[in-house]
């Protein structure tokens, strides 16, 4: 598609002078239904310029603009609509298809552009739960998305490794600490530890004075805070790293707030220089005057907080990367954060604070009560994931029982639909939006659900080998044109595109919704159409049809971090 919308690109740039041709490629819709056609111009924007009816202005644009790529060009009230010429559009993309093979689809906006991309960053001794899926995932899934637009992308852990709640680990692992007891079952452990000081402080507040003390020790390298803030790092870190197995997630940098600890000193210098910091009894704040309120940056005992922290972070990654885009996946209760920590780098003269962009979602919740993050109530990650993958070898177990025949890689099939399912629900709605996560809904085989389209996905693997599928077979596109083929192949065409706008708003969800739509037309087709049938020449023609579908389905799925298994 993304040819036909250059060339109407083309054609409007002509006619058009007083809009430049990404104005126009911002304008260019894709209409609904087909009697619409397949690409439309509305006109209400040209109309404001030239002070003219939009209406008039289409009729008269379409008495104008002609193209052998296009059968008409048609106005309908304020809109101009493209009417793609069949048979053309058919041959183009069959040959694209063969030709790119899995690459079909590809296309390649990002050239020479890096995007860093910042997401997941739990906190150090503390668990990683249910919560972080959603940063987890999302951030995920808009690296796949950026990597296949070409950019080069950078993926960082912003653990939260740093902070004054390690002086209150430090000295309640003093008093109350037991090493083996630790080692065994790190964080639920070291979470008793953090609950038990908060608690008792209340009474004592010596303990937190002393935890102050410790944070400021950690700070100055003092070798026994050191030591153990290490070791909750690392023992935390193992933790994580199984979670980030199970979902086949990686990082380029697992670079938390500590890492910019040693750049901190001279961040607020260069702050100070810059003349944004005033004093507030005894405190360096910044003041925003009426547009937000203060910001913190060194606090009075001379400790940096979580934002000078990451005013350091921005710098570095600026200096480091040159990024063309520096994105933060972070839930929106951290937004008035981001909105800081913008305008300070606005204030101090650097204009890419505008390349930032805060990522917000909303939350999640689990059907069977709301989701605490206190005390015991904790929902892991890692018992949701393995939970999905039991339920699913359930799943699978049964319909091996049903059929009578063993499948030879069973639990790889639930690890792949299970994370699978997870994944696909939490990238299936707007992520500003709260959500519920439903056990019933993630796993079922039915319904708009991840395992959907991955049966969708095997189904036509089989169908491909049961018809001897063959690249190189010739096909005529006479062949395929039907209503349901022709909307299949303009589907295809569009998934690019898709991509890009996913990107653009930062929403996989787009992709989600995408190659749902689609599996779901290809099984109405299916249902109404033998793939494999007689004439040799219209299987031949279905086949590669069906293997384009194919392709971007398993394409699409790894875009959002999903395996596409070939049988189920
Ligand atoms: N560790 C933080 C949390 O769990 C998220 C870090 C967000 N990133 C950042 N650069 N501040 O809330």
């Amino acid at each position: 598609m993304h040819k036909y919308k250059n060339e109407v690109i083309e054609l409007l740039a002509k006619e058009c002078k007083d809009l430049t041709k990404e104005d126009i490629g911002e304008l260019i819709e894709f209409p609904p239904s087909p009697d619409l056609g397949d690409l439309a111009f509305p006109c209400f924007f040209l109309a404001k310029i030239y002070r003219k009816n939009p209406k008039t202005i289409a009729e008269d644009l379409a008495g104008k603009i002609s193209s052998p790529s296009f059968r008409k060009v048609e106005s309908a009230g304020a809109y101009l609509n493209f009417f793609i010429n069949s048979e053309e559009f058919t041959k183009d993309i069959l040959e694209d298809l063969k030709e790119k093979k899995e690459g079909f689809g590809r296309v390649n906006p990002g050239q020479g552009k890096t995007i860093v991309l910042e997401y997941s960053s739990p906190n150090i001794a503390k668990p990683f739960h249910i919560g972080h899926i959603r940063t987890t995932v999302i951030g995920d899934s808009l690296k796949r998305i950026a990597d296949f637009l070409g950019y080069k992308t950078i993926a960082i852990n912003h653990l939260g490794d740093y902070g004054t709640q390690f002086g209150m680990m430090i000295e309640a692992y003093l008093r109350w600490g037991d090493q083996e007891v630790i080692e065994k079952n790190p964080i639920p452990e070291l979470v008793k530890l953090y609950v038990r000081i908060n608690e008792e402080a209340k009474d004592n507040p010596e303990l937190l004075d002393n935890a102050r003390n410790w944070f400021v020790k950690l700070e100055n390298q003092d070798p026994k805070a050191v030591e153990l803030w290490e070791w909750f790092r690392e023992v935390s870190l193992e933790e994580f790293q199984r979670v980030y197995k199970l979902l086949d997630i990686h990082f380029d940098y697992y670079t938390g707030e500590s890492f910019y600890s040693p750049m901190l000193k001279d961040t607020v210098d260069l702050m100070e220089e810059k003349g944004v910091l005033t004093d507030s009894q005894g405190a360096r704040i910044v003041d925003f005057g009426d547009d937000l309120p203060p910001a913190i940056i060194v606090k009075k005992d001379g400790s940096s907080i979580y934002l000078t922290r990451d005013m350091a972070t921005a710098l570095y990654r600026k200096k480091e990367f040159d990024f063309y885009k520096s994105i933060y996946v972070v839930g929106s209760q951290q937004s008035l954060h981001f909105q800081q920590l913008k305008a300070i780098l606005k204030k101090m003269g650097y204009d890419w604070e505008e390349d930032m962009v805060h990522v917000a979602f909303g939350m999640v919740a689990l059907k069977d009560g709301t989701l605490s993050t206190r005390r015991g109530k904790v929902v892991y990650l890692e018992d949701v994931l393995n939970k999905a993958i039991d339920k699913v070898d359930e799943i699978l177990l049964e319909r091996e029982e049903d059929r009578g025949e063993k499948m030879d890689n069973r639990r790889d099939l639930a690890k792949m639909v299970g994370i699978g399912a997870v994944k696909f629900q939490e990238l299936f709605n707007q992520r500003i939006k709260d959500y519920v996560f439903d056990w019933d809904q993630t796993l079922s085989f039915e319904g708009e659900t991840g395992p959907y389209v991955q049966y969708t996905h095997a189904r036509i693997c089989s169908l491909l080998k049961k018809g001897d599928f063959k690249l190189e077979d010739p096909v005529d596109p006479k062949n395929l044109a039907l209503d349901e083929e022709q909307q299949l192949l303009k589907k295809l065409s569009r998934f690019g595109d898709v991509a890009m706008d996913a990107l653009e708003k930062y929403e996989p969800y787009f992709i989600t919704r995408y190659i749902t739509d689609l599996a779901k037309t290809f099984n109405k087709y299916y249902t109404h159409n033998q793939i494999n049938t007689e004439d040799e020449d219209v299987k031949k023609a279905r086949l590669l049809l069906s293997y384009g579908v194919k392709t971007i389905l398993a394409q699409g799925l790894d875009l959002l971090g999903i395996q596409a298994p070939e049988k189920m």
